[in-house]
């Protein structure tokens, strides 16, 4: 996971979007050099819509300002306990917020707070506050390493339940070495916060399978036969699935979308290898979505070495004969578990509800998307979609234009349904 870009999620996002949208997610910031990022986490978690009152300790406010803080999220910073408004405010900032992020979160910082002292506004918080608590911890990797530290952050995960987020491997400030120590990259932390602000009991723990992305036939050991899908709807509804909480397994044929953060990715190539991947994976899964543009034929034969132009008699054609691939979805029916939920999808030019409608009784699907082929600003190759959501009872959705990650958010929503009644045979 480290230093990688991780999912959809813009590098800087530009919108509001759960599940951060109306969440207050209060940021602590602890002193350490790492503090300069906090102001780019606060910028981003404010601009996906949560409300981010900030609060800082004595040490922070030697690397940065509390109005570097309030110019990027438009809300009040915090510093003091002994203030008027700090010793009025804590009980109530402990209370009514959603999540308590700590980044950066110094070794000085987890000592005190796995002791449970209550020296400073930000520690009192901690003690009044049942919201989920994520800590950052970014400090030398000596510190990190050393047995007093690790004690405390495995009494902190361990016994109070609170969350580590990193620290990751790089350039430390003042580094010793190459072990941990680096505080979390921001737009990781942004994932990790909005995971925390997302599950939900419909979906924690929840087995996931997900394919996506083209597939690739090949001709020669250079060329080969696929398609345009670019793979992001599937990446959509395994940062949407992950950020629910599902444990998420994501069966990927080549795209150049970066991974999503915490989702456990098997890249293949080719048809047969998705098929051999799902068939292995799929036992135990709660909910399977075949989201892959999977090529229905490859070459019979895949030449051994580059075919020449020379090679090919002047004037003559290169013929290919194409043979049929494995259906992933529905020859792996066998492996889905009982009351399982099953969806797939369906890109058609034409009568689009009926032939999705057709798909999904042939391959046993609970629900189908149906996507419009050939339509601007939907199905492939495309950051947005317009989709029409058909289930087995007869159930018809339109869900009208929407980026690929907010119509992930409203399907997951529905196929949230058939885990109430139980699937399949529910
Ligand atoms: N699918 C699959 N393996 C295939 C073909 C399709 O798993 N070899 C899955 C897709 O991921 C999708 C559903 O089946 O969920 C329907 O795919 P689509 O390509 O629309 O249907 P096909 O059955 O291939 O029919 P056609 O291409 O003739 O429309």
């Amino acid at each position: 996971m480290e230093g990688r870009v991780p999912g959809l999620l813009p590098r800087r996002p530009d919108g509001v979007r759960p599940p951060w949208k109306g969440r207050r997610v209060l940021l602590g910031v602890t002193g350490g050099i790492a503090a300069y990022k906090s102001i780019q986490l606060a910028r981003d978690l404010t601009r996906l819509g949560a409300e981010v009152p900030v609060v800082l300790t004595e040490s922070a406010t030697r690397f940065v300002t509390p109005l570097a803080f309030e110019a990027v999220t438009g809300g009040a910073v915090y510093r003091s306990l002994w203030s008027v408004e700090g010793a009025a405010r804590h009980l109530q900032l402990a209370r009514e917020t959603d999540l308590v992020l700590i980044a950066p979160a110094t070794a000085d910082f987890i000592a005190r707070s796995a002791l449970g002292r209550a020296d400073d506004l930000l520690t009192t918080i901690l003690l009044a506050s049942r919201a989920p608590v994520l800590l950052a911890p970014a400090m030398n990797d000596r510190m990190w390493s050393h047995p007093q530290t690790r004690r405390n952050a495995d009494h902190l995960t361990e016994i109070l339940g609170y969350h580590l987020a990193g620290p990751t491997t790089g350039a430390l400030a003042i580094g010793e070495g190459d072990g941990r120590g680096r505080m979390e990259e921001p737009e990781h932390l942004l994932l990790h916060a909005g995971r925390l602000l997302g599950i939900s009991d419909a979906w924690a723990g929840r087995r996931v399978l997900i394919t996506a992305g083209p597939t690739r036939e090949p001709l020669d050991p250079v060329r080969y036969l696929g398609n345009r899908s670019s793979g992001r709807m599937g990446y959509a509804l395994a940062e949407a699935a992950w950020l629910r909480g599902a444990d998420v397994t994501l069966v990927t044929g080549p795209t150049s979308l970066p991974r999503p953060l915490g989702v456990r990715c098997i890249e293949v190539e080719t048809a047969r290898e998705m098929e051999t991947a799902v068939r292995e994976t799929l036992p135990g899964h709660d909910l399977q979505i075949f989201a892959a543009a999977v090529a229905d034929f490859r070459p019979e034969e895949s030449a051994p070495g580059k075919v020449k132009r020379a090679g090919v008699e002047a004037g003559k054609s290169w013929d290919v004969s194409l043979v049929e691939n494995p259906d992933v979805s529905a020859d792996t029916r066998d492996a889905r578990g009982d009351g399982s939920v099953t969806v797939g999808f369906a890109l058609e030019s034409e009568e689009l509800i009926d032939r999705a409608r057709g798909k999904m009784e042939r391959k046993e699907f609970d629900f189908i998307v149906a996507n419009p082929a050939g339509e601007e600003g939907a199905g492939f190759d495309s950051s947005t979609n317009r989709v029409t959501l058909l289930d087995r009872a007869g159930g018809v959705v339109d869900l009208p234009r929407a980026e690929k990650w907010e119509i992930a958010w409203q399907l997951l929503d529905r196929f949230e349904q058939g885990f109430a009644s139980g699937g399949r045979d529910g």
